[in-house]
């Protein structure tokens, strides 16, 4: 079968390099993808929310199932175009419906959602432009630190934690009325702050049936400690080391049962990852957020922890026979470590010449994310530049492998955080 995958990151290339071991696998192409996935596929040079131009490429490379990586296709509708296309029929997509992917787009969907079906989570409340007022009295009434949640996406920027009153109402504010987040900030969700440890889970779901696949933990700050800015994500390890069986089982329980049984009890079609941000509360696991896509770096450490034949997976997730499959994973610990240009996530470079990739690591895998070919080198082309992923017994174990790949390669004002898994 020909694949087609949508993105650029190094979630999209571990999907190539995933993909490509499949049986199954005629030929790959990724849109736009990066250097690491033209030496696995054909990238084709088109904008991910450039749906017409998908769909001729879709039909010119007789392409039978579409995987989509990031969430903005999937918000705008990229499965419903596929699938009401008459000349499309039978063409296999991987994400969910456009109104499946409000679980992501909008956060007050998705608090509805968990609290028609009693999914734990903070409490909350939500305000649109015009209850600026209602909005900063409620501020008032409930304790700091105050979360503050733009309704719509954002890229992973729209959430905001306050300690101070004032400063969260004025920033309540901004986001209504003075369009701080744009339009997605016209509606702000205010919730209850939750004090734990957080954790990403991961589920795939053909609608009916579903597998949980491996957890990870995923380090956002661009500061080692976690200090500084959000950023996509400088790495992350799997599975989870204070992921109990126990806990996971209260997760299974709690959390993804209902959410899968949620959207059967109202009609919502799914068919792809569900991302679920968690934060462990005491022994308590509460929903933070859902995601419609997989993780990134998450992916680069829970993929390779896959034995399964990747696009019968993916296949059986889209056609709904998803209920065959036995999950059989590695047992060993992944991490991943996000290298990325110097300046990020503020104002960094691009067109960095990269040398030292190793070619065939024993070691370690090296997703590519921000990168491009430019007359025969392989550039730095986006903040979050490559993807290092190691296997160990342990995480320290693994993470030292990719911390000695790392050395290897060498480009201007490379960076990285050196203190991962720090906390664990
Ligand atoms: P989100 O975009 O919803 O994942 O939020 C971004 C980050 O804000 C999360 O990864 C958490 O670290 C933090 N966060 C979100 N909601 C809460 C909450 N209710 N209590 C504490 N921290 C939160
Ligand atoms: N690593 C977090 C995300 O993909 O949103």
């Amino acid at each position: 079968m020909n694949v087609l995958i949508i993105g650029s990151g190094a979630r999209e290339h571990a999907f190539c390099w995933k993909i490509k071991q499949s049986n199954l696998c005629k030929q790959v192409f990724v849109a736009p993808g990066n250097a690491g996935t033209a030496k696995l596929a054909i990238n084709l040079d088109i904008s991910i929310l450039n749906f017409q131009e998908i769909r001729r490429v879709v039909l010119e490379n007789k392409i039978g199932i579409v995987i989509v990586g990031p969430e903005i296709p999937l918000i705008e509708g990229f499965t419903d175009f596929i699938k009401n296309d008459q000349e499309l029929n039978g063409v296999l997509v991987v994400g969910p419906s456009k109104t499946g992917a409000q679980l992501e787009g909008s956060k007050e969907f998705s608090k509805l959602f968990m609290e028609r079906h009693k999914i734990p989570t903070a409490p909350y409340k939500s305000f649109n432009q015009k209850m600026l007022k209602e909005g900063q009295e409620y501020l008032n009434s409930i304790k700091a630190p105050y979360v503050l949640k733009a309704d719509g996406p954002a890229a992973g920027k729209g959430v905001l934690i306050i300690n101070d009153l004032q400063e969260a109402q004025k920033e309540l504010q901004n986001m209504l009325v003075n369009n701080k987040f744009g339009e997605s900030g016209h509606k702000v969700v205010i919730e209850g702050f939750l004090d734990g440890i957080e954790l990403s889970c991961f589920v795939l779901t053909d609608g009916k049936s579903y597998l949980t696949l491996p957890n990870a933990k995923d380090y956002k700050r661009i500061g080692e400690g976690d200090t500084g800015l959000n950023t996509g994500g400088m790495g992350a390890i799997s599975p989870v080391p204070f992921a109990s069986k126990e806990f996971i089982k209260k997760v299974e329980e709690k959390i993804i049962k209902p959410t899968i049984n949620g959207l059967e009890i109202d009609k919502i079609e799914y068919r792809g990852f569900i991302f679920i941000g968690i934060i462990k509360v005491g022994d308590e696991p509460f929903v933070i957020e859902y995601n419609v896509r997989m993780g990134d770096p998450e992916t680069q450490v829970v993929l390779p922890r896959i034995k399964n034949d990747f696009l019968e997976m993916m296949i059986s997730t889209a056609n709904q026979s998803l209920g065959n499959t036995n999950l059989k994973l590695d047992l060993k610990t992944a991490s991943t470590v996000v290298m990325v240009s110097g300046g990020y996530p503020e104002e960094y470079e691009k067109g960095l010449e990269i040398n030292g990739i190793p070619k065939d690591s024993q070691d370690s895998i090296v997703f590519h994310a921000g990168t491009k070919n430019l007359n025969g080198k392989t550039v730095t082309n986006g903040g979050r530049v490559l993807s290092v992923t190691s296997i160990g017994n342990d995480f320290k174990e693994a993470l030292k492998k990719s911390y000695e790949t790392i050395e290897k390669i060498d480009y201007q004002k490379k960076y990285y955080r050196k203190d991962l898994g720090f906390d664990l």
